[in-house]
């Protein structure tokens, strides 16, 4: 017993060591990231939008401080003559102090092979020096990579970082892999086996919208029933059944797998099932199902203990976790009860017991009722 404490233990420093200077020093109020962008139809501005998203940084829209024409010839006339002279125009953004930020990400549409003279001009802002400035650009033409790379010497005097320039289209049909693969490359965020940033990010989100008020044990609960499945539930058949049947009397609609409507507002329709953690590679299936005869109850106590893991890999277990916690601290995803709960967490851990009830408040809020069944036996 005494050695497996340790062993976690140990897992655990060298995991915390290992981690990447930039994972460990971007917690929750330790780096902040702003997002500085020009946009003039929307497409830079969708890129800024997911990066801010991602790395939970304050948007910051540059104007020019005389607009645009909206006539386009016009437009295009001034445009190419601000690239042409390298003018360093007047501009609009709120009063931002960029000397608060320690990441500045600078976006701008390419025009004429150049930055946007509203970017430029917000990128010559000698209060920026010193400062890690990150740049991103959208464009009509792919490959861009080396305009970028001139452009970001130009009006960057910090040491050159590696940005991202994604052609218009692309942008409008990404679904932010290309940006959050990015992210995840400069920010030195690593995958965990088939835990990503993003997916653990989505999953994050899906179970942020269904439960609103879950905290930080609800979390954990989820990824690590996702990593285990039902194991330490189940003492045998017999008593899984005695269990069921008393806990059916309760039952009197399904728990799990809330929606919400298309508008966002919540109701309280539950699918009956839903998936453990990021990879679904357990389900949640709801006692509902059972009670209202979609499932035999033999069928789900036998699926039930088939589910049962025949190996438990608590390493395995306290990596996954610790890659998690890194994507919530990056990218500060708000849960309920963070702190609280994660001294818990940690506490059992340490003491190697790595189960994890429902929160009180997911409890009153939610009434679960459902057991843990591998997805494949489900099919
Ligand atoms: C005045 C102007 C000049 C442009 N010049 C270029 C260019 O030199 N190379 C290129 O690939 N795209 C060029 N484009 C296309 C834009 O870079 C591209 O559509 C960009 O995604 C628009 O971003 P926005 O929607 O944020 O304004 C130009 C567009 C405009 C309006």
């Amino acid at each position: 017993m005494k050695t497996n404490v340790l062993k976690v233990l140990v897992v655990f420093i060298i995991l915390v060591m290992a981690a990447p200077i930039s994972l460990m020093s971007r917690s929750k109020h330790n780096i902040r990231v702003l997002v500085a962008y020009y946009s003039k139809t929307g497409t830079t501005q969708k890129m800024a939008e997911q990066i801010a998203l991602l790395t939970g940084g304050d948007l910051l829209r540059i104007e020019p401080a005389v607009p645009y024409p909206q006539n386009m010839d016009s437009l295009v006339k001034r445009a190419k003559t601000e690239c042409q002279n390298n003018e360093n125009i007047a501009i609009k953004c709120d009063d931002v102090r960029v000397e608060e930020y320690d990441v500045i990400f600078i976006g701008s549409p390419i025009w004429f092979s150049d930055w946007a003279a509203p970017a430029a001009s917000f990128a010559r802002d000698e209060r920026l020096s010193g400062r890690r400035v990150i740049p991103f650009m959208t464009s009509g033409k792919p490959e861009q990579g080396e305009v970028m790379d001139l452009l970001y010497k130009k009006y960057c005097k910090t040491e050159p970082e590696r940005g991202l320039c994604m052609v218009d289209k692309k942008v409008q049909l990404d679904k932010m892999s290309e940006v959050t693969r990015w992210l995840c490359d400069i920010l030195s965020i690593k995958n965990c086996g088939n835990l990503t940033t993003m997916n653990v990010l989505a999953c994050l989100r899906e179970m942020k919208c269904r439960y609103p008020k879950i905290t930080l044990c609800d979390v954990y609960k989820s990824f690590y029933q996702d990593y285990f499945g039902p194991g330490h539930l189940i003492e045998s058949k017999s008593q899984a059944t005695k269990y069921i049947k008393e806990e059916l009397k309760i039952v009197d609609k399904a728990s799990v797998g809330l929606q919400t409507k298309c508008n966002g507002f919540w109701v309280k329709k539950a699918t009956g099932t839903e998936k453990c953690g990021a990879l679904g590679r357990y389900v949640r299936v709801d006692l509902w199902k059972v009670k209202c005869g979609e499932i035999n109850l033999n069928d789900y106590v036998k699926k039930l203990t088939q589910s049962v893991a025949e190996n438990v890999d608590n390493d395995g277990w306290v990596k996954e976790w610790n890659f998690i916690l890194s994507v919530i601290q990056n990218y500060k995803v708000p849960i309920d009860n963070y702190e609280n709960d994660l001294k818990l967490i940690n506490s059992r851990i340490a003491s190697g017991k790595y189960g994890m009830h429902h929160s009180q408040v997911f409890n009153q809020c939610y009434h679960p009722h459902y057991r843990i069944i591998k997805s494949n036996l489900l099919k």
